[in-house]
């Protein structure tokens, strides 16, 4: 004779273990780079272009101490004013500076999980990588394994070359457009900004020509040769911006792969423990 509270019991353990065996492969499924792991990820890589791309701003600096006063008659300022008049450009040039670094770790952010293809989605079609269990880093060999574009921390570890390129593409782009006024770098050179002047650039307009200004009207001599410093700060402007192209050609589509010469080999493994840390 059959015991129905048997057969309930029976039942009741075979749903018990099929929902056990559930929740352990639910919690095997891979997780995302969640918002905090893509804030952390993002500032890491900006730390690092910010140091690569201070270059720009040094070399700005440098020529204005260099060149800014070409062609101004040495009556027309004594040797403090010009020091000073240096020194008045050359904070503009930081503060433009502390403008593009904050700017920078959204734009990565942009780049890494906005732009397509976008580091986001499911990781688990096809299965690659097991999720690793509570306070356990994911590994090397999960970065090696993960080998397609979803949201997973392994996934951004597989593709840092990649990613870097993209990141570098588009911060050349834009700190041509800040400091020369346009960028033909990746759009076949016919961009809406292709005709764009450094006096329109960011740079110019919201640092520099400010600055300028305000030295001329604090030394009324220098005024008549207003025309002459104002030409030897678009030169300056012109020189970065070749800086920042030639720099660039590297990155240009169908360019021979090359390595980013700046970029030093131990951030590469920085940036993916890191990665790794965010299981
Ligand atoms: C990433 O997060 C860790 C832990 O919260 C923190 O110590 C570290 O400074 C962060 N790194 C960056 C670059 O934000
Ligand atoms: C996880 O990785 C971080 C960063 O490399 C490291 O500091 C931490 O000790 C690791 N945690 C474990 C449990 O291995």
């Amino acid at each position: 004779m059959r015991n129905p509270s048997g057969t309930i019991s029976i039942w009741s353990r075979a749903i018990t273990a099929t929902l056990l065996a559930l929740i352990l492969t639910l919690t095997r499924l891979s997780e995302a780079c969640e918002r905090h792991c893509q804030l952390n990820v993002s500032h890491a890589f900006a730390d690092k272009y910010q140091i690569l791309t201070s270059q720009h701003f040094s070399t700005l600096s440098t020529k204005i101490d260099q060149s800014l006063f070409h062609g101004v008659p040495a009556t027309a300022y004594s040797s403090t004013e010009a020091t000073n008049a240096i020194q008045h450009l050359q904070e503009a040039v930081t503060k433009a500076q502390y403008a593009w670094d904050v700017s920078l770790s959204r734009t990565v952010f942009d780049t890494i999980f906005t732009d397509e293809p976008k580091f986001k989605g499911d990781c688990n079609e096809p299965h690659r990588v097991d999720q690793p269990s509570l306070g356990v880093n994911w590994t090397m060999a999960d970065c090696h394994a993960m080998d397609y574009i979803c949201g997973n921390p392994p996934s951004i570890c597989h593709f840092m070359p990649m990613i870097k390129t993209r990141i570098e593409r588009k911060l050349a782009d834009q700190l041509e457009i800040k400091i020369g006024g346009s960028s033909g770098l990746f759009r076949g050179g016919a961009s809406e900004n292709g005709r764009g002047s450094a006096d329109e650039a960011d740079v110019y307009a919201n640092f520099l020509g400010p600055a300028l200004s305000k030295v001329l009207m604090t030394h009324p001599k220098l005024e008549a040769y207003q025309a002459t410093m104002h030409g030897n700060l678009n030169q300056i402007l012109e020189l970065v911006k070749e800086q920042i192209v030639a720099e660039a050609a590297r990155l240009a589509p169908g360019a021979e792969p090359m390595k980013n010469e700046k970029w030093k080999p131990e951030w590469d493994l920085e940036i993916k423990l890191l990665l790794l840390s965010f299981p």
